[in-house]
């Protein structure tokens, strides 16, 4: 039994195809092929935080796929008036057969792994985000090939989806310029892991010059709501710009994981300019994602 807490726990070669399995299942898809190997099969979707991409790309992934999903919140679930999530775990393993976890501490998804009978997805904590590098890996393999070898660079903020860029370099073997306000670095650790295809910088500028991809994320994630207003000073120089990608490869390409904030992490034009990808990478959160569940269901059988 696998589980998908991070990047790091497929290897690369794995990972690879996943992508092309992504982009298999997207042409299946859209020839109108029904292709039911999880029927029967039922996902467990945990939600501790918002979700649109998310839970909509798992629901429909698992329909599609023959299966079921149904959605756990703690406002309705023991797990909000405090059962363990070891005992969720043990329970909620023998009755569905994968589950997917949003939650705050990344600790809280190991946890329910460690006790899991079925395997685990991790589908966003404070720390990762790794299903949504499938969908970022898989829309630049389809529009410009191979990522190996190209370079990205990273502006803003230092946490969760810098964190599955930072593995993504090391899985997928690419170089990755990171530009953010000081002291929202990411993990040093993670950063050391990759080797030397990361690179930390403090300008925005010298971060994308002669980049092949641009990525960004909110400057305030789910639970810092708090922290809006002091982030919005101390991030004011890292919005991404048509200004700003005009410095990078002339074929460069700009993603987001949305929900983006226009005004603030992108300038009011960005999303709808040529080099934006963001719709097609919004849609493949279900191809990508779909691949994920038949790979952890099916491997067995
Ligand atoms: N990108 C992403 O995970 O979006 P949602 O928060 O809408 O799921
Ligand atoms: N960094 C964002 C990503 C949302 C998909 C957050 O954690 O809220």
């Amino acid at each position: 039994m696998r589980h998908f807490l991070t990047l790091l726990d497929h290897s690369p070669e794995e990972l690879n195809w996943l992508i092309q399995r992504a982009i298999e299942l997207k042409q299946m898809h859209k020839r109108g092929e029904l292709y039911e190997p999880l029927r029967n099969r039922v996902l467990g979707m945990i939600f501790e935080k918002s979700s649109t991409r998310t839970r909509v790309s798992f629901e429909a992934g698992m329909a599609q796929l023959g299966g079921h999903a149904i959605f756990l919140s703690p406002r309705d679930t023991q797990l909000g008036r405090g059962e363990p999530v070891e005992d969720s775990a043990r329970v909620l393993s023998r009755m569905v057969d994968i589950v997917m976890i949003r939650t705050f501490e990344h600790e809280t998804v190991e946890r329910f792994a460690a006790f899991s009978e079925v395997p685990v997805i991790n589908a966003l904590t404070d720390d990762f985000h790794p299903c949504q590098l499938l969908a970022d890996i898989q829309t630049y393999v389809e529009h410009r090939g191979s990522i190996q070898g190209k370079t990205v660079a990273w502006i803003g903020d230092g946490n969760n989806m810098c964190h599955s860029y930072i593995n993504a370099a090391q899985q997928f073997d690419f170089k990755l310029n990171i530009a953010t306000p000081e002291g929202f670095e990411p993990s040093q650790f993670l950063v050391d892991e990759a080797g030397d295809r990361v690179t930390l910088m403090r300008d925005p500028k010298e971060a994308v010059r002669g980049v092949d991809l641009v990525a960004t994320d909110v400057w305030a994630s789910m639970g810092q709501e708090d922290e809006q207003e002091q982030r919005l000073r101390k991030f004011r120089d890292y919005q991404v710009s048509r200004e700003l990608l005009d410095l990078a490869d002339k074929d460069v390409l700009f993603m987001h994981c949305l929900p983006a904030h226009r005004g603030e992490e992108v300038s009011e034009d960005l999303l709808d300019d040529p080099r934006s990808v963001v719709w097609d990478e919004a849609e493949n959160r279900l191809h990508a994602q779909k691949a994920l569940l038949e790979f952890l269901l099916c491997q067995e059988d």
